[in-house]
């Protein structure tokens, strides 16, 4: 192997990832006076959150009543009894001042005529447990919340002195002999650099792996590159099979429209001209939760009733709302429209399809932000030195379906409480434990193998396969083939064995960076799809056909998946949090779920 120098960094905590998370972290942190790295793949304004589009939820009652009870409720059902409750009542409480705090911060959030943030209704958010109209819940910054956030968070944090190391790729966790978590590996893709960060907590916000799939609304970063390093650690990923399906991805192009489209009285059609949704969702129609809607499209869709010469998508309607609307709270899903569809879109409606958004699984953790490696005797049993935040994490608050603006929410909140953690449990400026012989080396090994990888397969084309298999197998609904789907994964991940790289620098080697990140998503679509063919029940975003009936007697519970050495997954269950956290809200026993 070549030699590759290594440079030293010493910090009391490093954030890998700046997203909105990864951002709320590093600022509450430098808050805290401890010493504070934020290594970041891409210019952190750039990261994935500047694309969230239609709102972050709290029940502020700006717009009608509210109530954080209620928003506790929706997310309960919403997550199909499969989110922890005392965690989704952290997150609900919290939102209030998180959110009041983004605006001190000086989030642009938009605003009623009286001044205060305007907020839209999104689905599955209601009044009344689930009795009243459709709630005002979702804080908006027109439809782009995530770009007005992130760009407050970046400046806050530069305020408070953070350390930025920007197109940095960090390669791996350095682990010590007790399994505590003591630094971690990164490329400076700039100059080509390794670095060794050493910290007393590493914080994992490296958001979600949406480009597992062939369709998605997430960027082409979206790797989950800490959730597969947190696998070759040994630390597992849970309930990875959840992955939301966005109903409204442009056709073809799968770019985001947002939600909060539907939030402003927008609808759906059939290619019949109906108004579906009225069948599969009678109280809440166009603002079912997200995986009731996707799944509804697809069925039309496939029973013959899709738009277009095809009959392969459905019809989006906002040429009936006043231009105005259009104009001041939706502007940038206008101009993605007439980008990516060539809809103007007072005058026609947009060409949809469900497309990958989210992933509800990730690297389990405490409400805290603390990474957890359950055994069957100490299911919160946490990894030292370890925290997930963000997509990259699962707390769980959104358990098999995510509502919409929970996600901005889940973000911030975490990335807040992760912060408050670290400053109790981290002494600023204290001594590193020493590092054992090599530590590091098998990050640097593996990136010298791809690197050197001589073999007859572009990634790009492993890539290709194993994202039309993920789509194919394991999307929307999964049946019969969903075993194949297995067997191919495992075949594809083999794959690996033939690639082939035409450049061996080490300077913005995109050829490299991108092995590195297939590599990552190969191992995440392994536990996704083996989790999925195990979960024998359909629950919320994973719809079983030939297991149509949620199993709460089987199957109330997280799975939890660790990729061995081998390349093999193992599985294994936690039980579900069906308990609160205070006694100011009553749990939520499971339930039908009907919208
Ligand atoms: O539709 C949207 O604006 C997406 C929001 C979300 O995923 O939370």
């Amino acid at each position: 192997m070549a030699a590759y120098p290594v440079t030293e960094h010493l910090y009391d905590v490093v954030v890998v990832g700046a997203g909105g998370s990864g951002l709320r972290a590093t600022l509450g942190m430098g808050m805290a006076g401890l010493k504070t790295a934020c290594i970041t793949k891409v210019f952190p304004t750039r990261s994935h959150t500047v694309a969230a589009q239609g709102g972050i939820s709290a029940a502020l009652g700006n717009m009608g009543k509210d109530d954080w009870r209620w928003h506790f409720y929706d997310s309960v059902k919403g997550s199909d009894w499969l989110g922890d409750q005392d965690a989704i009542e952290y997150m609900v409480r919290e939102a209030i001042p998180a959110v009041i705090e983004l605006e001190h911060y000086g989030v642009p959030f938009s605003r009623t005529e009286d001044g205060k943030i305007y907020q839209r209704p999104f689905g599955g958010h209601t009044t009344e447990y689930g009795e009243g109209p459709m709630a005002k819940r979702a804080c908006a910054a027109a439809d782009r919340t995530g770009h007005a956030i992130i760009h407050t968070l970046y400046q806050q944090s530069l305020r408070h002195n953070a350390e930025f190391f920007v197109e940095y790729f960090a390669l791996d966790l350095i682990m010590d002999e007790e399994g505590a978590c003591v630094g971690v590996m990164a490329w400076n893709l700039e100059d080509g650099t390794i670095h060794r960060f050493r910290a007393h907590l590493v914080v994992l916000a490296t958001g979600g792996y949406g480009r597992a799939f062939f369709s998605t609304t997430q960027a082409h970063t979206c790797t989950g590159d800490g959730n597969a390093m947190a696998l070759r650690a040994g630390v597992p990923l849970q309930d990875p099979e959840f992955f939301q399906f966005h109903p409204t991805g442009v056709y073809g192009a799968g770019v985001l429209i947002t939600e909060g489209a539907r939030g402003e009285g927008g609808y759906v059609t059939n290619g019949e001209g109906e108004r579906f949704m009225e069948r599969y969702a009678p109280h809440a129609k166009d603002l079912a939760s997200r995986d009731v809607v996707s799944r509804a499209m697809t069925i039309e869709i496939r029973e013959g009733r899709g738009c277009g010469p095809l009959k392969d998508h459905i019809m989006l309607h906002l040429e009936h709302l006043d231009p105005k609307v259009l104009h001041e709270r939706l502007p940038g899903i206008s101009e993605t429209a007439k980008i990516f569809a060539g809809v103007e879109v007072t005058r026609e409606p947009i060409p949809v399809l469900p497309t990958a958004h989210y992933a509800m699984g990730g690297i389990p953790t405490n409400y805290r932000g603390e990474a957890l490696n359950p055994t069957e005797s100490d299911p919160e049993r946490t990894v030292p030195g370890l925290m997930a935040i963000g997509e990259a994490a699962c707390v769980s608050v959104h358990g098999a379906n995510r509502l919409g603006t929970n996600s901005l929410l889940d973000l911030v909140v975490f990335g807040r409480s992760a912060a408050h953690r670290a400053a109790e449990i981290v002494t600023a400026g204290a001594k590193h434990k020493p590092l054992s012989n090599g530590a590091g080396d098998n990050a640097v090994a593996r990136l010298d193998k791809v690197r050197n990888a001589k073999g007859k397969l572009k990634a790009g084309e492993i890539r290709l396969a194993m994202q039309r298999t993920m789509q194919a197998d394991c999307a929307i609904f999964r049946g019969p083939t969903l075993a194949d789907g297995v067997a191919k994964i495992a075949e594809i991940t083999a794959l690996m064995n033939d690639l082939a790289l035409t450049d061996r620098s080490m300077i913005w080697n995109t050829d490299l960076l991108e092995a590195l990140e297939l590599d990552n998503l190969l191992a995440q679509s392994a536990v996704t799809i083996n989790a999925a063919l195990a979960r024998t029940e359909s629950r919320g975003a994973h719809a079983r056909e030939d297991f149509p009936d949620r199993d709460d007697v089987h199957w109330l519970k997280h799975s939890v998946a660790w990729l061995d050495a081998n390349g093999k997954v193992r599985l294994g269950y936690r039980p579900v949090h069906l308990n609160t956290m205070s006694n100011e809200v009553e749990s939520i026993p499971p339930k039908a779920r009907v919208y």
